[in-house]
């Protein structure tokens, strides 16, 4: 292990990261104006990322790479490892042509950590660089990206994922990262332009063309019988949900959002909505040359192939592992339901009454979207159109809070999706208890800092209010946060 082994995964060191300890040099680089950012100064040891422009081989290494914006060069960004409790550090450096930020999506972080432009902290303008720092509470599988114009930064690349590893992990052979992206390519190998289009924006939002695992083509994971991998699954799409179908492996999640959840095996596709992250153990107890597939059957007549594993080698031993999979419960506030405020949040907006809508739940979106036809409603006139929390579209990143909680109470979230489309709603420096969808209370109650609400459904949220700022609250389709799908929750 280098020095700054114990900060990012020995993948990334491997890979040349170009993750290096910064020392003397790093002050040319902060430009005038670099003072009024909180602690911008640099110490040793401490993980740099720098955002800006490179080119990935999205398509494939038989094709030209593809002019793309990365961390460090790379994209995704460098696989970070910290351990639960220790001090981080990074200091992002800002070489792109506009400002920028980092928001640590589900770590619960002090609120000037959070990286919300003019919310929590000034945009890191180009040739300036900003120092984080905070300690992780929470063991799991987090991730970090950009929280300025994140339709276009996300989109073009500026993400990566940010594992927490628990004290005492369940035994595997292997942990692995599959970060999930898709990209709307034009016929010339490039990616389009037309970010935040008024189109993406009032229907599903930004879906790509082209699925990449890792910011590569899929390609088929060797695995040995016998052996148990944990698979960690982030989605980097602006847009796009994941409705995954394992055949015939039963996939156990163990994790959601990076919260521990009593291990189970999802009775349906597993849905994943932007931002959110499943941990699975995955035995593969078939033998050599045996394959499973990977679908993803969300849109209804648009199911593909996502991936394979396929069985190589010796086994791995005589017989699948048998020890338990639980992950300890990280030190999250139990919400006193008993004594809570309760508030009923509506979202609305968008193209409305040209989606079939199979029933909530279902897992399914109904098939075709687009046609002039929905273009010429009354929603068009007037100009912009919004999407709203309780009646109001936002702009920009500060906002009067919807919710003003005092330090500690518990607050209920009664959330109503008044709109024909798919949301996943994220809350920052919070996870929250999700207890109910549509009345029927959860069978796990699991913990996230996303969840995903089906056209029209009902979903019921709870959690302590112990982290005290100005918070965002958002549904996570970037085109839709930024048409005015967003909030702040203040807890002082
Ligand atoms: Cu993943 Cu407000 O962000
Ligand atoms: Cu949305």
């Amino acid at each position: 292990m280098t020095q700054t082994g114990s900060r990012i995964s020995r993948r990334a060191v491997l890979a040349g990261s170009g993750v290096v300890a910064i020392g003397a040099g790093t002050a040319a680089f902060l430009g005038a104006g670099t003072r009024r950012l909180v602690g911008a100064k640099a110490g040793k040891n401490e993980l740099v990322l720098e955002a800006g422009k490179t080119r990935a081989s999205l398509l494939g290494e038989r094709l030209p790479k593809v002019p793309v914006w990365g961390y460090n060069g790379l994209v995704p960004g460098p696989e970070i490892r910290v351990r639960q409790g220790q001090p981080f550090k990074t200091l992002l450096k800002n070489n792109l042509g506009e400002g920028t930020t980092i928001h640590w999506h589900g770590l619960r972080v002090p609120n000037a950590m959070d990286g919300v432009p003019h919310l929590t902290q000034d945009p890191v303008e180009p040739g300036q660089a900003f120092l984080y720092e905070f300690t992780p509470a929470d063991a799991g599988t987090f991730w970090y990206h950009p929280h300025q114009r994140s339709f276009e930064q996300v989109g073009r690349g500026l993400y990566g994922a940010l594992i927490v590893e628990e004290a005492d992990p369940p035994r595997v052979d292997r942990d692995i990262t599959w970060v999930l992206d898709d990209w709307r390519m034009s016929d010339n190998g490039q990616i389009s332009g037309g970010f935040g289009s008024p189109h993406d924006a009032m229907m599903a939002g930004r879906i790509g063309n082209t699925i990449t695992i890792n910011a590569k083509p899929p390609m088929p994971l060797e695995v040995r019988p016998n052996e148990r991998i944990r698979l960690r699954l982030v989605t980097a799409a602006n847009a796009r949900i994941f409705g995954l179908d394992f055949s015939d492996i039963e996939p156990v999640v163990i994790a959601l959002d990076g919260q521990p959840v009593e291990p189970h095996t999802p009775s349906g596709p597993l849905l994943l909505g932007p931002a959110m992250r499943v941990d699975l153990i995955l035995d593969f107890t078939k033998a050599s040359a045996a394959r499973h597939e990977i679908r993803d059957v969300f849109y209804s007549g648009l199911e593909y192939r996502l991936n394979e594993f396929v069985y190589a080698g010796t086994p791995m031993r005589s017989a699948p592992l048998q020890n338990g999979v639980s992950l300890s419960p990280n030190p999250l506030a139990e919400p006193n339901l008993a004594n809570s405020d309760r508030h009923e949040i509506r979202f609305g907006g968008g193209m409305m009454g040209m989606m079939s809508g199979r029933k909530s739940g279902s897992g399914m979106m109904p098939g075709r979207m687009g046609g002039s036809s929905m273009m010429s409603g009354g929603m068009m006139s007037g100009g912009m159109m919004g999407w709203t929390v309780n009646g109001v579209s936002a702009t920009g990143h500060v906002h009067d809070p919807i919710i003003t909680a005092r330090q500690g109470r518990t607050l209920v979230f009664d959330m109503i999706n008044d709109t024909a489309w798919w949301h996943p709603i994220h809350l920052h420096g919070h996870s929250f208890r999700v207890l109910s969808r549509n009345r029927n209370p959860t069978q796990y109650r699991e913990w996230q800092d996303t969840v995903l609400m089906s056209p029209q459904e009902r979903v019921e949220i709870a959690f302590v209010a112990d982290n005290p700022g100005d918070w965002m609250f958002h549904c996570h389709i970037l085109e839709h946060q930024a048409a005015g799908m967003m909030a702040t929750i203040r807890v002082n």
